[in-house]
């Protein structure tokens, strides 16, 4: 089975408070996206190395820097490649797919069929990570290509929440009405990679940018695209170590416990 990642990386990160872009941003020495790539990289079953190749998306202004942050980790440069992002994640994630070598006979296919098969790449998984999660375990990764291979055709990790969760409705003065409480035995917190038969994931990208213009569509997640489609999506068990890095207090603690 042959499986590829697209690890999306062009965010501004502007919620970090950086100068560089967020991947770039040094932890432990070393860029965000250098430390997920290489996670992603040193994932393995008994087999050997499980991902064939890294497809990073970047902010189109920052190529080079990209390259030259990844060059050192591989001693075959063609397992990690460096495209250009778009303006949303989803958007940057459609930019990976399309730089995969696309499947015989899918060149000039029209508007996708969502009852068309996956069969022209179904040997194949694809995983997107986000370099904002640079500390995830490659066991975690390896959790995810095995439950794909084992069936499932899409998996996401997922963690137990443990603060109780409100609906609210709209804030006044500071204050937000309480509408509801949700089960939290029901909840999990989502993380990446997740994994996909990497026909089904196109499938939910194409379908997704016939609706791009629909802001009430846009999914925070790869998962949720792929819901969309009617195609069942499992939960495996996460790890905290894969946790997001967003706000500068994220990249203190980061710093601090790395891989811990
Ligand atoms: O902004 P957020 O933290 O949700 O971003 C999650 C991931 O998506 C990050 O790794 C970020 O670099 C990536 N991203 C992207 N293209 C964008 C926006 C975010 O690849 N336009």
């Amino acid at each position: 089975v042959s499986v590829v990642a697209v690890l999306t990386a062009a965010g501004s990160g502007s919620r970090l408070g950086h100068a560089l872009p967020k991947a770039l941003v040094p932890v432990r020495g070393e860029p965000l996206v250098v430390h997920a790539a290489r996670r992603l990289l040193d994932a393995r079953d008994a087999r050997g190395p499980l991902v064939d190749t890294v497809v990073v998306t970047a902010p189109p202004e920052h190529l080079a820097a990209f390259g030259t942050a990844l060059a050192a980790l591989t001693v075959d440069p063609g397992r990690v490649r460096v495209v250009a992002g778009g303006a949303t994640r989803q958007a940057s994630v459609a930019a990976g797919l399309a730089a995969l070598v696309p499947p015989a006979g899918s060149s000039g296919a029209g508007p996708s069929d969502t009852t068309s098969s996956d069969d022209d790449e179904a040997a194949d998984v694809v995983l997107v990570h986000d370099a904002a999660r640079p500390f995830v375990p490659p066991e975690l990764v390896a959790r995810v290509v095995a439950a794909v291979e084992a069936g499932h055709d899409a998996v996401v990790p997922g963690l137990p929440v443990t603060d109780t969760v409100k609906r609210v409705g709209a804030e006044l003065a500071g204050a937000a009405p309480v509408v509801g409480t949700v089960e939290r035995a029901q909840l999990r917190a989502v993380q990446t990679p997740q994994g996909f038969r990497l026909g089904l994931l196109r499938r939910a990208h194409d379908e997704a940018a016939r609706h791009a213009h629909d802001e009430s569509l846009a999914a925070t997640d790869d998962a949720g695209l792929v819901e969309r489609l009617g195609a069942t999506v499992v939960v495996v068990p996460g790890d905290e170590r894969a946790a997001k890095i967003t706000t500068a207090r994220d990249l203190r603690v980061a710093e601090l416990l790395g891989d811990a």
